[in-house]
């Protein structure tokens, strides 16, 4: 790297990162005028439309598949099945996605695909095949998987420490049990891809994919070419949450297989009812723990095994497992320690990535646990999860220092004095003796969450800068955009390192022809990556402009500034050239325009096999307090307030962060409170089939929810070096700070019995799981310990 090439984090004067400015695509957003996959239709004439056959069995072997009478349906141009399949027949990187099944694995699965010339003639050929099936036996639930020891991929240990000594010397004592829900991702724009081949047989994917080089690899495969012979194009997503990190490749494959085969286009566009009944979604846990707490109420021990719900297929369970593992501790210090990960292999759709990436999975264990034991230690929760939080000096449990430990403490107290905890804690009292069938409660969370994708590789990225002479610029990087800003923030960065205005700073759609071998937009790294690769192409720029401009001014290239669109040197504050006429002077003496820029994460190290390393660059903090009023007969309740510091660093664009935090935190809030999967499981005809199918079924949060007050700041003199202008990642943490949400229902249900009781409370607490919960409260009796909450939660003798 050259001198001119600043430190990362290093902002210059009058930076364009930092402005807030809306979303670069809102005015798009708000008039309709953005185009997504599926409103490409109208430039491709002749298309064809795809409709899957989707079995209605759990498990089953597929003895017969007679697609001919779908040829007799009027419209009808093409079935296609595993025989059509030139190259290898997996919609997956494991191996074990066949894309045409000869055995069906769920309830919804795609058994093979009708082309149309109609939508309606696709679906009407779909009804007209015959299968002859063969059912086997099915596996519903993790109590189900775990006792048929149903399990699939690697299982894996995160230890440290002593956990059998740490247990048998805590002063305290607790074991549990806790099986949560998982969640669909319900982005507004369902599962798209639209495919074509020019005349040299060039495949082109348009795909609502985070992973436009994963869906060409996989295209690739499937087609049985290289990958040189298949681009894939996003323009933009209506929401990804990870839902289309992997979901996509088969669709996208399925478009493509459809287009070389009749050389006509391809739309597959999933409705709402094939997306939510064939796509994976976050997984659900059973988690079973012991805890030991020393007499000052510290964490000494824990041993837990989590076992996640995979679905039918592996996809990312892994690496989502992994997080899970790795997250487990939260903010909170726990000196021995011994997690178990395994994954249940069940006959569900295959769960994948969700906001999070298992991280939410394991935090929630801890919290869940502290949330539980804080009336039988009869310490508040809050206290409780504040004397546990990471000092400065200690590691995770997985071997990672936790630098800026000390921003945990310092956000708890930012916050409590922001949301007037105190004051509102004495008003809170006072409601609930007044009020017996009405109680209010609040609760403080923290949130530690490790930025970078575990497996190191993919932490790169890279981009494509271009300068044309008349001084516009166009930027183009390996991430997707999903509403997220992603691309909003891009422009600032490239604007910022080239020291021009936003509005000459052009940004071309995400293609793997422009920029190759990309990574999923993902584990909240999009700005970090692909913004340390535009400012690395930028600057390569930069430096040689500078030369050009050096030259005219007879100065050192060193002490050429560039700012606002114009280029001065130290010293020479009253010569300025523009931009543009800098260029065209380069121009015309050869010198390069363009760029092509790089970035790698440095100082990661991992070994998945050990469960040790340093897999996160840093540490993103946050917490948050919620407030909730829950209604003693119904178990409805309220999220009157809720107040976040989120520590993105110093922020990129604060507007675009803003929404990450609230969006993040209402996502999680449903997560945790309203959205509930239900699937036929007992032994009927159904067995298996997803019975929450549509937003009437599945209730994800809309304006009702959000909390009437909502106050989210942003932590202030951030600084985060070693990344691009000392920013932080903003788009998965927040989901975790709804954990407050959570815990101020626990709370609330507990302010209906005596004090001193534990409450044991489902996940998703819907207002069905808090009116039980109440229930229970009511008939709990005195703060007794060693207290037995169904049988749950039991005390050691201090001591023993
Ligand atoms: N925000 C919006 N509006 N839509 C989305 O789909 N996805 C989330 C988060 N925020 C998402 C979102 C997820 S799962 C991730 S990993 C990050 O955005 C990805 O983008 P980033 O890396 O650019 O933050
Ligand atoms: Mo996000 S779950 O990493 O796509």
């Amino acid at each position: 790297m050259s001198k001119q090439h600043g430190p990362l984090a290093d902002r210059p004067v009058n930076p364009k990162v930092g402005l807030e400015i809306s979303h670069e695509s809102a005015p798009l957003h708000v008039t309709g005028a953005a185009l997504y996959t599926d409103d490409l239709l109208g430039r491709y004439p002749g298309a064809l439309h795809a409709w899957p056959l989707q079995s209605s069995v759990a498990h089953a072997r597929i003895t017969r598949l007679d697609v001919e009478p779908a040829y007799a349906v009027p419209g009808v141009v093409h079935v296609l099945t595993a025989d059509d399949v030139p190259g290898v027949n997996d919609a997956g990187i494991k191996g074990d996605e066949p894309l045409f099944p000869g055995e069906i694995m769920y309830y919804g699965h795609a058994i093979c695909w009708v082309l149309g010339e109609t939508l309606e003639a696709a679906r009407l050929g779909a009804n007209a095949i015959e299968v002859d099936v063969e059912p086997l036996p099915s596996i519903m639930t993790l109590a189900e998987a775990i006792d048929a020891q149903s399990f699939q991929g690697h299982q894996r240990t995160v230890a440290r420490g002593d956990v059998v000594s740490g247990l048998k010397d805590a002063t305290y004592r607790f074991d549990g049990e806790f099986e949560f829900g998982g969640q669909e991702h319900f982005y507004l724009e369902t599962n798209a891809a639209l495919a074509h081949v020019d005349e040299a047989g060039q495949v082109f994917v348009q795909s609502s994919t985070q992973h436009p080089s994963e869906t060409q690899e996989i295209v690739a495969h499937v087609l049985g070419l290289r990958s040189n012979e298949v681009t894939v194009q996003c323009l933009r997503m209506g929401g990804g949450f990870g839902g289309k990190e992997m979901q996509p490749h088969g669709l996208a494959a399925v478009a493509a297989l459809g287009t070389t085969l009749t050389g006509r286009p391809v739309l597959l566009r999933l409705n709402r009812t094939q997306d939510i009944t064939m796509t994976g979604k976050r997984h659900p846990f059973h988690a079973t723990w012991e805890v030991g707490f020393d007499a000052d109420h510290r964490i000494c021990a824990l041993r837990a095994t989590l076992t996640s719900d995979g679905g039918w297929s592996l996809d990312l369970s892994e690496p989502v497992l992994a997080r899970a593992l790795c997250h487990i501790d939260n903010a909170y210090f726990v000196p021995h320690i011994e997690v178990h990960g395994r994954i249940a292999q069940t006959h569900k759709t295959s769960q994948t990535a969700f906001r999070g990436f298992g991280g939410p999975q394991g935090m929630i264990v801890l919290e869940d646990i502290l949330g539980r034991c804080a009336p039988l230690l009869d310490v508040a929760p809050e206290e409780l999860r504040r004397r546990n939080f990471y000092a400065p000096g200690q590691s995770t449990p997985y071997g990672q220092p936790v630098r800026h430990a000390e921003r945990l403490a310092d956000i708890w107290s930012i916050l409590t004095e922001r949301s007037e905890l105190d004051r509102r804690r004495g008003e809170i009292e006072q409601h609930n003796q007044e009020h017996p069938h009405t109680k209010r409660a609040l609760a403080m969370t923290p949130v530690k969450f490790g930025i970078s994708f575990n497996l190191t590789a993919f932490n790169q990225a890279g981009a494509l800068v271009h300068v044309y002479r008349d001084g516009s610029v166009l930027i183009n990087h390996g991430g997707t955009e999903m509403g997220q800003g992603l691309h909003t923030k891009m422009i600032q960065v490239a604007a910022t390192a080239l020291g021009v205005p936003l509005d000459i700073v052009r940004l071309a759609p995400t293609r793997t022809d422009k920029v190759p071998n990309t990574s999923a937009t993902a584990a909240s790294s999009g700005a970090d990556l692909n913004g340390g690769a535009i400012k690395d192409a930028c600057e390569q720029i930069r430096t040689r402009l500078a030369v050009v401009a050096a030259g005219r001014m007879g100065i050192h290239p060193d002490d050429v500034r560039f700012a606002d669109g114009l280029v001065t040197g130290i010293g020479f504050h009253d010569r300025q050239i523009p931009f543009a006429e800098l260029v065209h002077d380069a121009y015309f003496q050869r010198v390069q325009l363009w760029a092509a820029g790089f970035y790698r994460t440095e100082g990661l190290h991992w070994s998945s096999e050990r469960m040790q390393g340093e897999p996160f660059k840093y540490f993103a903090y946050g917490a948050s307090v919620s407030e909730v009023e829950v209604d003693g007969f119904t178990g409805a309740y309220r999220l009157r307030r809720a107040d976040i510091v989120q520590d993105v660093g110093d922020t990129l664009s604060p507007l675009v962060d803003l929404g990450q935090v609230e969006g993040g935190f209402v996502q999680g809030a449903g997560w945790l409170t309203l959205e509930e999967l239900c699937w036929d499981c007992g032994d009927t005809p159904t067995r298996g089939r997803l019975s929450t199918q549509a937003a009437s079924t599945y209730k994800i949060p809309s304006f009702s929810e959000m909390p009437e007050v909502f106050n989210v700041h942003l932590y202030e003199l951030a600084t985060e070096s070693g990344v691009v202008y000392g920013s932080k990642a903003v788009g998965e943490p927040p989901l975790m700070q709804a954990f407050s949400v959570r815990e101020a229902l626990r709370a609330a249900v507990g302010a209906f019995g005596p004090t001193g009781h534990s409450v044991d409370l489902g996940s998703p607490a819907t207002p069905e799981a808090v009116y039980w919960a109440i229930e229970r409260a009511r008939q709990a009796t005195s703060s007794s310990r060693p207290a037995n909450s169904r049988g749950a939660l039991v005390a050691a003798t201090p001591g023993s």
